[in-house]
């Protein structure tokens, strides 16, 4: 079906944060397969692992226990400050996941009615009927109602907040504490901090949709650890499995028992090589991957920034760790474009940001030559700052 605009170029091979297309040409990856890829390409001991798990099974069914499912999760969990989770194919399904656990937990506490959900503005969450419904961009949304009941509200609106909470009494708040579609949008600390308070006081589940943001893509395991949040729930996918479909919903003490047996269920999930996937990941994040996030977030800022003081056409640098953005005053498609044909990889989120993403593995070399590449694009741009009205920008 004609759902995706692919490019044409046909990559065949990859090392590290390098990709290779079938005319021996490197292309930077500043993308991971759109926040995907945290080992990078050709990864030894990812293939080693994987190798050595299709030698003996590939699937088993969550009918039986192989040894890493509950490894992946304890680990996990340990590091999200979560009691159980639950594993799925994708991100999507972990956000089904995270909205059928809210439901049932009104259920079970004997409030039924309370089957409505609140999410942000420019939040995107999926693409199935449920994680859709949440998912604000109407182009998305339009052709697909009738979706489920969802009250937006504005991100840093803390009035707003207060008001649909305690008015509306919905079964779960969901945000994303760095939104990624929406254009690499930081929520502030305090607001992540009121909406932890008022989803307590209220009854209302907290749901953090970390599937861009965490898995240490920020530099620590999730986003809203730096503003010191524990959310109810967290879903997470895009990293876990250093490139294979994985998701995880992850919940704490308070809903970690609400589904019963029968709930919910998946035939893939969880199974014996995504998981051995995701323990090489998490071995890595133990090994200190995670500070490579840091240090080259931050070399990677800097560049961003200087970019932005030389060229007017560059409005405003965002996001953390290795979640970046770099808005302009107009369409970024046409500077992402002209980038790719310079071999640096990105895309182009909100109509005017240019999302940078890299693997967790990029390198100082990496980062620098990136950033000169991107120079090289800027040089040749004209430097128009008069901001474009949002429609232009979108279309
Ligand atoms: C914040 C967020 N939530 C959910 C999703 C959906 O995840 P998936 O594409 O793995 O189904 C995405 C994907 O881009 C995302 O960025």
């Amino acid at each position: 079906m004609k759902t995706y605009a692919r490019t044409d170029e046909v990559f065949v091979d990859g090392r590290g944060a390098v990709l290779i297309d079938n005319l021996g040409r490197e292309y930077l990856d500043f993308l991971a397969g759109i926040a995907v890829s945290a080992l990078g390409h050709g990864h030894p001991e990812l293939a080693a692992n994987l190798r050595d798990q299709v030698g003996k099974f590939v699937h088993l069914s969550n009918l039986f226990r192989h040894p890493y499912t509950e490894q992946v999760a304890l680990r996990m969990c340990r590091l999200s400050g979560m009691a159980a989770a639950f594993f799925t194919n994708s991100g999507t399904e972990a956000m089904e996941c995270a909205l059928k656990l809210a439901r049932k937990a009104m259920y079970k506490r004997g409030t039924p009615q309370r089957s409505s959900f609140v999410g942000l503005t420019a939040g995107f969450h999926g693409r199935s009927l449920g994680a859709l419904s949440l998912t604000h961009n109407e182009k998305y949304r339009k052709p697909f109602g009738p979706l489920q009941d969802v009250t937006w509200i504005e991100p840093e609106d803390f009035d707003a907040l207060e008001q649909v909470l305690t008015k509306k009494q919905p079964a779960a708040l969901v945000i994303e504490p760095i939104q990624g579609e929406g254009g690499i949008r930081e929520l502030s600390h305090d607001y992540l901090r009121a909406a932890r308070e008022l989803c307590t006081k209220t009854g209302t589940m907290l749901v953090h949709d970390e599937i861009q943001s965490g898995c240490g893509r920020t530099g620590i395991f999730l986003a809203a650890q730096h503003a010191g949040v524990t959310p109810d729930v967290v879903t997470l996918a895009k990293p876990i499995a250093a490139g294979l479909p994985m998701g995880a919903c992850l919940a704490n003490a308070a809903y970690a028992e609400t589904f019963d047996k029968g709930d919910h269920g998946s035939t893939f999930a969880g199974g014996p090589l995504v998981c051995r996937a995701a323990i090489v990941f998490l071995d890595e994040v133990d090994r200190g991957l995670l500070n490579n996030v840091q240090v080259r977030g931050q070399q990677l800022r800097a560049g961003l920034e200087a970019l932005a003081r030389e060229f007017p056409i560059v409005r405003e640098v965002r996001g953390r760790g290795l979640m970046l953005g770099l808005r302009l005053h107009h369409s970024a498609a046409e500077f992402q474009k002209a980038l790719y044909k310079n071999f640096v990889i990105t895309n182009c989120t909100a109509g005017d940001v240019i999302r940078i993403v890299p693997p967790f593995v990029i390198t100082e070399a990496q980062v620098n030559e990136g950033l000169s590449r991107m120079r090289e694009v800027l040089v040749t741009m004209p430097q128009e700052t008069a901001t474009k009205d949002r429609k232009e920008i979108h279309s």
